[in-house]
C-alpha cells in the first residue's frame, strides 16, 4: 500500500518564519490567516541556531510563544527537523560536516545545504537537535507533524566529502558482499587499466579529462548517494516516531538523486512536493506548442505516484528570485489560483503557500510571499481569501475524491541516474516522457506516473490498460517477465529507440537488443544509428492506410521481425534503411507490445494514442480546447465526480457541456457554451447517478 495523507477535510495553509519578524506582528499574522481560511503553518525548517544558539545550550522560548499563539488563533503547526542549515558554530567547530564538490572544494557556511549526510558527528547532533525538538513538542496539542529537513538533495545532490569516501566503501562492501572481484566486474574495471586490488583505492568520482568518469562507478554512486540521503531521514523519522509517536511525519521533494519512493517507505507517512510552476518562465520547455507551467501537472503526477493524496508544503503565490537568480515575472492575475488547483486536480489534500510575506533580508528577498514587504492588502491577498473560501465549500468533498487514469509513462530510478551520464539514453528519456504527457494532456486524457521498482507488482500495473516505457535502457529479466505477465493479460505496452540494451550494472550484455524484451516485441534490433546534427531524420511510412506525417527523432532502431504474431504498421520512408520496420506491433496474449524504433515527438505519441484507442473520458458530453486542462478527482463509493478544467492561457476559453453538470463552488446547474476567464478554474460536480446512466 503507498503511504498517502489521510484527512476529514482540505487543509489550506502557509510557511511562516517567526523567528524572521517582530514579534509584535505574529498575532495579526496569526488573524489574517484564519481570515483567509488557512488551518496550518509550516514552521522552523532553518532554525537551528534558535532552538540550539550554541552547543548544546537548548532554548524554544521562541518558538514557544510563536506556537502558542498560533494554537490560540486555531492553527496546526507542521514542525520542520532544523538540518538543512547547519549553524556557524557546528560548522567551525566541525568543519568535516561540509560538503564538498567534485573537484575537492569544500562548500563554506553562508548558503544552505552545505552539509553531508555521512559525517558521523553530522549524525550525531542532527539526531540530538531533532530529539530535543521531538521531547520538546511530541504532545504540544498544535503540532501534528514533523517534515524532516527540507528538500534533501535539492541545491546540490552530490557528495564527494573525506566522510562520504568512507560510506561509500562500507556501501559498496556490503553491496559486493565484501568481494573486490564483485566490484572489480561490476564496473568493468579491465576497462583502461582500473582494477582495484584493495578497498583503499576505491574512491567516489573525482574529477578526470573530459569530465567522463567511469560510468558503472558513476550509476553506483547515484545509488549511493540516494541511499545515504534515507539513511540520514530514517536515523530522524526514527527517533520522531519514538518520541512524538501522534505526529505524522514528511519530507518536501522531487530532487535529483534520491528514489523518493524507498525515501518515503523507509522513513515517512506520505509524501510532500514543493510546486513552484512560475520556474517555467525561465526554464520553459520547447517545441511548437510547449507545455510551459502546465508540465507542473507532470510533476504533481510524480508526487501523486508516491502517496496518492499528498501535501504541496510549498505552493508558489509570488514571483520568484534570489538576489543572484531564478528571477521571474509576478504570477498573473488568476494564476496562483490556477497553480493551487493544479496541485489540488492532481491529489493534494493539503497545501501550503510559499510564504506569508516577503522575506526583507537575505538571499531570497525577491522570493515574494503572499504579503508583500509592506504588509498592506494586495491582490495575492485577495486571490489567497477566494481560494480559502472556495475551499470551505468543497474542502470536505475533495479529500473524499481519488484521481484515476487508464494510461500510466513508466521510468525508474536506475534509468534516470545512468541516463544522466550517458547520452545514448538519458535525454530520449526526457523528451519522450515529456511528448507523450503533452500529447495525453492536449488530447484531455488523464496520465498517472509508474516508477518501475524491483518491488512492483502485476496488481499495481495490471489496473493500467496502457504503459508506456519509452526508453528503459536498463532492463532486467525480473521486470521484462512483470512486463510480458500484463501484455499477456491484456496490457498494452509501448516502448521507444534503446530500450533493453543494458544491465543493472549499466554494461551492454552480448544479446541482440532489446535485450529482455526482444520476444515480448517479437523483434530484434538489425542496425541502429543516432541522427547526426546535420542528417534529416527520415519520415513514417505507414503501411496499410494513410497515417500522419511523423518525423522519427533523434534516433533509430532499424527493426527485424523475428515473429508471425508481429505486425509491421510503419516503416522508415528514408535514408539507407528506407523500408525498414520503424513501428510493429506484436500480438502477445490478450495485449500487445509496441516498439518504436525511435524518440517520440508529441505527433508520434499522439498517433499512438489514437492507435491505442485513448480518448478522454468525457469525450462524449464535453468539448475541451487544447489549453485547458482536465483532471478528474471521483469518489469510489458514490461515484461522484469532481472534474476540475484549468485555463492555464491568457485569454477566454469556451468550454461545451453538452449534458447538464453542477457548478462544485457556486451550486448553479451548467450546459452549453462557458467560458473560462484567463487562467480560470471551473470545477463540475457529476453525480453518481449520472455518470452510472452513460455506462
Ligand atoms: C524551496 C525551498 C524554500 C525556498 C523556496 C524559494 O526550494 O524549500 O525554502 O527557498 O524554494 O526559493
Amino acid at each position: 500500500m503507498p503511504k498517502s495523507l489521510h484527512l476529514d477535510r482540505f487543509q489550506l495553509g502557509v510557511c511562516y518564519y517567526p523567528e524572521h519578524w517582530p514579534e509584535e506582528l505574529w498575532a495579526d499574522d496569526f488573524r489574517r490567516m484564519r481570515e483567509l481560511g488557512f488551518s496550518v503553518i509550516r514552521v522552523a525548517e532553518f532554525a537551528w541556531s534558535i532552538f540550539e544558539p550554541a552547543e548544546g545550550t537548548f532554548s524554544f522560548d521562541l518558538f514557544d510563544r510563536a506556537i502558542d499563539l498560533a494554537h490560540a488563533h486555531g492553527l496546526h503547526v507542521i514542525l520542520g527537523t532544523p538540518t538543512a542549515t547547519p549553524p556557524a558554530w557546528l560548522t567551525h567547530a566541525y568543519p568535516e560536516v561540509l560538503n564538498v564538490s567534485q573537484a575537492g572544494i569544500q562548500y563554506q557556511h553562508g548558503q544552505r545545504r552545505h552539509y553531508n549526510y555521512n559525517a558521523p558527528i553530522y549524525r550525531d547532533l542532527s539526531a540530538r537537535i531533532v530529539r530535543a525538538l521531538a521531547r520538546h513538542y511530541g504532545s504540544h496539542p498544535a503540532v501534528v507533524g514533523w517534515q524532516i529537513d527540507n528538500e534533501l538533495n535539492c541545491e546540490v545532490n552530490v557528495f564527494y566529502s573525506a566522510a562520504d569516501q568512507v560510506a561509500f566503501r562500507a556501501w559498496l562492501q556490503q553491496r559486493y558482499v565484501g568481494s573486490l572481484d564483485q566490484l572489480n566486474r561490476a564496473w568493468g574495471t579491465v576497462f583502461w587499466n582500473q582494477t582495484y586490488t584493495d578497498w583503499a583505492q576505491v574512491k567516489l568520482t573525482g574529477p578526470t579529462p573530459s569530465d567522463s568518469p567511469n560510468p558503472h562507478q558513476a550509476l553506483d554512486e547515484k545509488r549511493f548517494f540516494s541511499d545515504s540521503a534515507i539513511a540520514f531521514a530514517c536515523m530522524q523519522a526514527d527517533i520522531l516516531r519514538e518520541l512524538a509517536p501522534n505526529q505524522w511525519i514528511t519530507t518536501n521533494g522531487l530532487f535529483g538523486h534520491l528514489d523518493s519512493h524507498k525515501l518515503t517507505e523507509e522513513a515517512l507517512d506520505f509524501f510532500s512536493y514543493d510546486s513552484y510552476p512560475n520556474f517555467s518562465t525561465i526554464f520553459p520547455d520547447q517545441g511548437p506548442a510547449p507545455l510551459l507551467d502546465r508540465r507542473w501537472s507532470w510533476n504533481l503526477s510524480m508526487a501523486r505516484a508516491i502517496s496518492p493524496h499528498f501535501c504541496v508544503m510549498e505552493q508558489q503565490s509570488g514571483p520568484g528570485g534570489w538576489t543572484n537568480r531564478m528571477a521571474q515575472p509576478a504570477p498573473k492575475p488568476g494564476q496562483m489560483r490556477l497553480w493551487t488547483y493544479q496541485s489540488i486536480a492532481h491529489g493534494a489534500d493539503m497545501v501550503l503557500y510559499f510564504r506569508w510575506r516577503t522575506a526583507t533580508i537575505g538571499t531570497e528577498i525577491y522570493w515574494h510571499g503572499i504579503n508583500d514587504y509592506h504588509n498592506r492588502p494586495n491582490r495575492r491577498v485577495e486571490e489567497a481569501a477566494q481560494i480559502g473560501r472556495e475551499l470551505e465549500i468543497i474542502g470536505q468533498r475533495l479529500v473524499a475524491t481519488h484521481t484515476s487514469a487508464h494510461v500510466a509513462l513508466v521510468g525508474d530510478y536506475d534509468n534516470e541516474w545512468d541516463g544522466e551520464l550517458d547520452s545514448w539514453h538519458g535525454p530520449y528519456m526526457r523528451q519522450s516522457t515529456l511528448a507523450w504527457f503533452a500529447a495525453l494532456q492536449y488530447q484531455h486524457i488523464p496520465v498517472d506516473a509508474l516508477s518501475m521498482r524491483p518491488t512492483t507488482t502485476l496488481d499495481d500495473i495490471a489496473k493500467y490498460r496502457v504503459l508506456v516505457y519509452p526508453h528503459p535502457a536498463i532492463l532486467t529479466d525480473a521486470t521484462a517477465d512483470l512486463l510480458s505477465d500484463y501484455v499477456r493479460q491484456g496490457g498494452a505496452i509501448v516502448f521507444g529507440a534503446r530500450t533493453g540494451y543494458k544491465d543493472a550494472t549499466g554494461q551492454c550484455p552480448m544479446r541482440p537488443f532489446p535485450g529482455a524484451v526482444a520476444d515480448l516485441c517479437g523483434i530484434t534490433v538489425a542496425d541502429f544509428t543516432r541522427i547526426g546534427p546535420h542528417e534529416s531524420a527520415p519520415t513514417l511510412r505507414w503501411r496499410s492506410s494513410d497515417g500522419p506525417d511523423i518525423t522519427a527523432e533523434a534516433f533509430n532502431d532499424v527493426l527485424q521481425v523475428e515473429a508471425g504474431s508481429v505486425e509491421v504498421l510503419a516503416e522508415y520512408a528514408g535514408s539507407y534503411y528506407a523500408g525498414a520496420p520503424a513501428l510493429v506491433r506484436n500480438s502477445v496474449g490478450h495485449g500487445s507490445a509496441y516498439y518504436y524504433g525511435a524518440v517520440f515527438n508529441v505527433d508520434a505519441a499522439t498517433a499512438l494514442i489514437a492507435q491505442l484507442g485513448l480518448a478522454a473520458p468525457v469525450g462524449d458530453w464535453l468539448e475541451l480546447p487544447q489549453p485547458v486542462e482536465l483532471c478528474i478527482r471521483a469518489r469510489s463509493d458514490s461515484g461522484e465526480r469532481l472534474i476540475f478544467l484549468l485555463n492555464y492561457s491568457a485569454a477566454n476559453q469556451t468550454v461545451t457541456l453538452h449534458k447538464e453538470a453542477t457548478d462544485a463552488l457556486s451550486g448553479a446547474q451548467l450546459s452549453g457554451s462557458i467560458q473560462l476567464e484567463p487562467f480560470g478554474v471551473r470545477i463540475l460536480a457529476e453525480t453518481g447517478e449520472s455518470v452510472a446512466a452513460r455506462f
